[in-house]
């Protein structure tokens, strides 16, 4: 069996707004589809749906349920005046960021309604009532320094034994990008000794969980 984008996804993914290479969503999706026959994965950082794409499409491969949490809003980067704004997805009633009707739309076109389940909120607050285990989390959420580490005392306890914790933008070479996902996230799940790296791409770090259960706190 091949642990490859199925070519249709793969075009839906591509078509998706969003920021995730085709590269690390390779990645994404394999390690998912090894994970997902043992428990539900969980997405912090939907946006419109590119990654959710990479990861429904190995539920659809393999079954299992991907969660995806974001309040739809946009990060602080994703706002007018940043880098990364897009006015196609501001509200025009609200004057805020909207993704969420963008995001049910690349989802339903890719026909990954069954698979992918968003929750629609702020990352703590779903995190402060989470109790499921994780074979798989993926972070990509806010990149400022609150979000990151909110998202790491939040999400990151709950990846299983022997599950993954994979974070998004690490870039330990502050000429390439932010720091706050390498420091307040990379780098705490390391030294917590509960995660050990076993595979990167891009910016896209792949940590296992050796050490511990989910539920248990992390050092
Ligand atoms: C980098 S984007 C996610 C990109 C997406 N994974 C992709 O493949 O295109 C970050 C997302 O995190 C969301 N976000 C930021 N802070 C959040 C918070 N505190 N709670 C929930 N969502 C948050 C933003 O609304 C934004 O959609």
């Amino acid at each position: 069996m091949t642990d490859t984008m199925p070519s249709d996804l793969l075009d839906h993914a591509r078509r998706a707004d969003g920021f995730m290479p085709e590269d690390e969503g390779a990645l994404l999706h394999r390690i998912a589809r090894e994970r997902l026959p043992l428990g539900p994965a969980l997405e912090v950082g939907t946006y419109c749906g590119k990654s959710a794409i990479y990861l429904g499409a190995a539920a659809r491969a393999v079954g299992g349920t991907v969660f995806t949490v974001d309040h739809h809003r946009g990060s602080e980067e994703n706002q007018a005046g940043w880098e990364h704004h897009d006015p196609t997805v501001v509200d025009p009633e609200l004057g805020l960021m909207d993704t969420l009707g963008r995001f049910r739309r690349n989802i339903a076109r890719a026909g990954l309604e069954e698979q992918v389940v968003a929750i629609v909120g702020q990352s703590t607050t779903v995190a402060a009532h989470w109790r499921t285990p994780l074979s798989l989390l993926f972070i990509d959420g806010g990149h400022g320094e609150q979000p990151a580490r909110d998202d790491y005392a939040g999400w990151a306890h709950w990846v299983d034994a022997d599950g993954y914790l994979a974070i998004h933008d690490v870039f330990p070479d502050p000429a390439d990008g932010g720091r706050p996902p390498y420091e307040l996230i990379y780098l705490p799940a390391l030294a917590s000794g509960a995660f050990t790296e076993v595979e990167a791409v891009g910016s896209l770090r792949v940590l296992r969980r050796t050490s511990g259960a989910a539920g248990d706190p992390l050092l």
